[in-house]
């Protein structure tokens, strides 16, 4: 759903949306969703406009720690929306969620068909956190249209991480 009210989420709301993408569920390491070779080249950004608890602002999401590092302060959400190609709803939600990748983790070892594998994971970790995004009777989309280098830029992201996916969340 692209409707989201104006009212905050909780901190462990948005923990636990992290965690169902990507957090850690084994002593071994391994995570939430499915990873070829468990090589992990997926790496989550928070931009937040509205969390009880948390100031606006971009953090990365730490899985083996299961922890936010702050990454850029101040709400980041206009400019994201705007590399989303100005879709209006990106700004609304009161998180996004987005989903990047280091390819060469994967592409090492697998070769050109790791891209296939990275990209089947980012859906993976993605319809993980809808379904818990749901049971937590929250509204969460899914953005893949956007200028790739814009949301890069805006979240700050290391120059071997791919912006792939963007999930704006918010209350019903
Ligand atoms: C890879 C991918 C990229 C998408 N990108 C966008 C997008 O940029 N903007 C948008 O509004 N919806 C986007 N969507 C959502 C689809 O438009 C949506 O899933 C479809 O209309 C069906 O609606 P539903 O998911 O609510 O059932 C994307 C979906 C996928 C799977």
């Amino acid at each position: 759903m692209r409707a989201f009210s104006h009212q905050p989420l909780a901190l462990a709301e948005v923990a636990q949306l992290l965690w169902a993408a990507q957090g850690v569920t084994s002593a071994e390491g391994l995570r939430a969703a499915p990873s070829a070779g468990a090589l992990y080249p997926l790496e989550l950004y928070l931009a937040v406009r509205n969390v009880d608890g948390l100031p606006a602002g971009v953090y990365k999401y730490l899985p083996e720690v299961h922890r936010l590092k702050p990454w850029a302060e101040g709400d980041r959400s206009h400019d994201l929306a705007g590399a989303a190609l100005d879709q209006d709803f990106v700004r609304r939600g009161v998180i996004v969620i987005a989903f990047a990748a280091v390819e060469a983790r994967t592409t090492a070892k697998y070769g050109e068909r790791g891209v296939r594998y990275v990209h089947i994971e980012i859906g993976h970790s993605a319809q993980n956190a809808l379904l818990q995004a749901v049971a937590l009777g929250l509204n969460a989309a899914v953005v893949g249209a956007f200028d790739d280098q814009g949301v890069e830029h805006v979240l700050q992201m290391h120059r071997s991480e791919q912006a792939l996916y963007l999930m704006p969340v918010g209350k019903r």
